[in-house]
């Protein structure tokens, strides 16, 4: 039996989940009998389909060299060119758009709605139109897996949804932007400026030349969104969370802070009745006062009390290990509900 997957989007993850699907497919195999192959492959002008089964390393070849995948696109649509094409997942990693969650939207409303299973690490269509997909997906019997998209490698939804099944989670309190943690962790150590600590870490490669989306706290207002309607069952929309970004903290503040031994950290602090993003004053040694670009989460809960999990929120294979790990629980899933032994 083989899992057949598209990637929409080949990019730094798109490439990574094909790179992981080669190391790790034996792996897959030998744990739940079935294949992970590689049949489609989408960038924003090209595409590359075959039901055969494609090789993963020779695409990631082929969008190095030519800088494309395979035929153009030609004006037609993703939705429209897998219409008729067998698949069973759509890995959907396109660029996060927070306005209209588009084309991700489209294209994972169009997996959904015909059966096909969606993993995504896209951010804006989780954030603006949660309740609408999983309707989708409950309606046509598809499953939608979602764990790269808050914390990149940190596998806080899956922990919270599978192992902690039997707890009551009270609240999570998180750091999920690397790019302001860096910032505020340089105006405290260097006593930089705003400005500068910004320009660096844009230097460095960490921030856009159009930082906003970091600095002002929608990255994380989305990822708050996301953590709400996946664990606490909430439905709620990006814009339903309090948000208050990073451009404000003067160094002033950050010096005060640590004459009281505190640093500024800006927090998504979500639970049943909280969607709240903003810069707080953590005490030095609490784990929020982590340094470096790391996301990390603390969960308070009702037996195991407070409990942190903390990892790297981007990068190629990180993200990819995260997409992976959902590709993996639905093999289990079809294993459980084929009653192979596992
Ligand atoms: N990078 C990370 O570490 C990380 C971590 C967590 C979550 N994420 C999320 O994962 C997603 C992908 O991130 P990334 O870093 O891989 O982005 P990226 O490097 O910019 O790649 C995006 C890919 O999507 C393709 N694309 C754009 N529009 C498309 C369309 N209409 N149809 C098909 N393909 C389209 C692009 O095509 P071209 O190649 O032709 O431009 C590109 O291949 C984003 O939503 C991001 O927020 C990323």
């Amino acid at each position: 039996m083989n899992v057949d997957v598209v990637i929409v989007g080949f990019g730094t993850v798109g490439q990574g989940v094909a790179e992981v699907i080669v190391r790790k497919a034996p792996a897959l195999h030998s744990a739940f009998g079935e294949k992970l192959r590689l049949v489609g492959v989408f960038d924003s002008s090209s595409y590359e389909l075959n039901g055969k089964g494609l090789d993963p390393r020779e695409m990631i070849a082929r969008k190095e060299k030519l800088g494309k995948v395979g035929p153009r696109l030609d004006g037609k649509t993703v939705p429209e060119l897998l219409a008729d094409f067998h698949y069973d997942v759509m890995v959907e990693v396109t660029p996060t758009n927070i306005q209209d969650g588009e084309p991700g939207l489209s294209h994972m409303m169009a997996a959904l709605t015909s059966g096909k299973d969606v993993v995504t690490s896209n951010k804006g269509p989780l954030a603006l139109k949660f309740k609408e997909l999983a309707a989708a997906a409950k309606k046509n019997g598809a499953r939608m897996r979602f764990e790269a998209s808050v914390g990149g490698a940190t596998p806080i939804i899956n922990v919270s949804r599978d192992l902690l099944v039997g707890e009551k989670i009270h609240s999570i309190r998180a750091i999920v932007n690397g790019t302001c943690n860096f910032i505020l962790n340089r105006m405290k150590e260097e006593g930089l400026p705003f400005e500068q600590a910004l320009r660096e870490a844009q230097e460095l490669g960490y921030a856009e030349k159009d930082p906003s989306y970091d600095i002002d706290g929608i990255d994380s207002a989305a990822k708050a969104a996301i953590l709400a309607n996946a664990i606490f069952g909430r439905e709620c929309t990006f814009h339903d969370v309090r948000r208050v970004g990073i451009r404000g903290v003067s160094l002033e503040a950050v010096s005060l802070a640590a004459a009281e031994k505190k640093v500024i950290r800006l927090v998504a602090e979500v639970s049943p009745t909280r969607l709240e993003v903003s810069p707080r004053l953590v005490p030095i040694g609490h784990p929020l006062a982590i340094g470096g670009t790391l996301n990390i989460f603390q969960l308070m809960t009702d037996l195991a009390g407070e409990m942190t999990v903390a990892g790297k929120g981007a990068g190629r294979l990180e993200t990819a290990s995260a997409v992976l790990s959902d590709l993996a629980a639905l093999m289990k899933e079809n294993c459980v509900a084929k009653g192979r032994e596992l």
